[in-house]
């Protein structure tokens, strides 16, 4: 049996949840055995016999936190909204633009233009750069493709990243996202659509969750309940795009379905708070879509917080809403938008996003985990919170094994 040792490293195992302080553990070490932590602890309590056949890595004191978790994104599209970006700073809203014919269609039309090597290449940048900050584990949605054909298309791409790249992806199919040209005026007859759609993307393989976009310019709560049906019919968990514009009462038919999380939640009630909590809906706060639509009514954080509700934090990567990369500026914003601490949106990003994608396996530094770690070059993990624009990573560790940019040096076998 062969062991890997990380020792001389400031631990922040994440264990004790949102409520905790990171649990710190001073002069830390971590043995992993595969692809799995089989120990964490101080040091001075590593059991010897670890060593006899261990290779062992000096950290040289960096801090040493979970692999990163981006529990929502859509990063798999083509083009770009820039040119709606200038319409807004000359007055139009995102609403307005959405039923102008722009917004998430605009998108579709690109995307259904472009070929799986094409996507392959921009998604390929965005998932690089979110990587690059020590992002270990993400999610996908589909939704602008809106066909079998498109959102096949775009859920394979999402698969083969995973394949090429020292990640895991879970794919969500969020094929009610919008209302496609060829069902214009049949929001009704779309939805039978994605209910049907949704076999077929099992039988391929391509789908682990199913999502809506349950909003005045997306879709009914009546219209949400027949695809979330069809979901549980065929085993897969559902989330919620919900309350992000209006409070259209998504959050109580989703904790009804028992989903993994609700998403957005500016206009969440509370009572949609009180049945998430009954239902142990995970809340994920999307700050760069708060910032970058200049919303100012913000989720209920006290609410969630005295609920227990437990908050992820990620970036909502697309390009209308929130064309971010970025897991560390989300970190930040969590804490200035939405007053979060640090402490809270770090769980955000870890142990808290894990619970959002239904994944045990991984979000804290534990025996028995994942062996997927981050290196960061601060003493204090507050830092990654707070000094905004910076990216202090020194190395990732997936599955156990060291990714680039940098291998911290002098490793030494035994
Ligand atoms: O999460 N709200 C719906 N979906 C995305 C925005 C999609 C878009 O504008 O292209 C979101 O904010
Ligand atoms: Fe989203």
């Amino acid at each position: 049996m062969s062991f890997v040792i990380w020792e001389n490293a400031r631990l922040a195992t994440m264990q004790g949840g949102q409520s905790d302080t990171y649990g710190l553990i001073d002069d830390g070490a971590v043995v992993i055995q595969d692809e799995s932590l089989v120990w964490v602890g101080p040091r001075a309590q590593l059991p010897a016999n670890f060593r006899i056949t261990a290779t062992a890595h000096d950290a040289k004191k960096a801090l040493m936190t979970p692999g990163l978790i981006d529990c929502h994104t859509h990063l798999v599209y083509a083009g770009d909204r820039a040119h709606e970006f200038e319409l807004r700073l000359n007055g139009a809203s995102y609403e307005e633009i959405a039923r102008a014919g722009g917004g998430i269609k605009s998108t579709v039309q690109a995307t259904r233009l472009a070929s799986e090597a094409q996507l392959w290449v921009s998604s390929e940048k965005r998932l690089k750069n979110l990587m690059a900050e020590g992002v270990t584990t993400l999610e996908i949605k589909s939704g602008y493709g809106l066909s079998l054909a498109h959102e096949a298309k775009c859920l394979r791409v999402a698969r083969q990243l995973a394949q090429h790249h020292p990640v895991q992806i879970r794919n969500t199919f969020l094929g009610a996202h919008a209302v496609p040209p060829e069902f214009e005026d049949n929001a009704d007859g779309y939805i039978d659509a994605v209910v049907s759609m949704i076999e077929p993307l099992k039988a391929q393989g391509l789908v682990d969750a199913v999502d809506v976009f349950c909003e005045r310019i997306g879709f009914t709560c009546e219209q949400t309940e027949k695809v979330f049906k069809e979901a549980q019919r065929w085993g897969l968990p559902v989330k919620l795009h919900a309350e992000q514009l209006s409070d259209s009462q998504g959050a109580l038919l989703a904790a009804q379905y028992g989903a993994l999380s609700c998403d957005h939640l500016e206009w969440l009630s509370e009572e949609g708070v009180a049945a998430m909590a009954a239902s142990g809906t995970v809340a994920v706060l999307l700050p760069g879509a708060f910032y970058f639509l200049r919303e100012t009514k913000l989720p209920p954080i006290e609410s969630l917080r005295r609920h227990r509700v437990p908050m992820a934090i990620s970036t909502d990567s697309n390009p209308g809403s929130s064309p971010c990369t970025s897991i560390l500026l989300m970190l930040n914003m969590a804490c200035t938008l939405m007053r979060l601490t640090p402490q809270e949106a770090l769980a955000g990003v870890t142990s808290v996003a894990a619970q959002a994608l239904g994944l045990k396996d991984r979000g804290t530094l534990q025996a028995g985990q994942r062996a997927d770690l981050v290196l960061w070059d601060i003493e204090n993990p507050a830092e990654l919170a707070y000094a905004f624009g910076s990216n202090p990573r020194v190395a990732t560790v997936w599955g156990g094994r060291v990714q680039l940019p940098q291998t911290i040096e002098n490793s030494q076998s035994k």
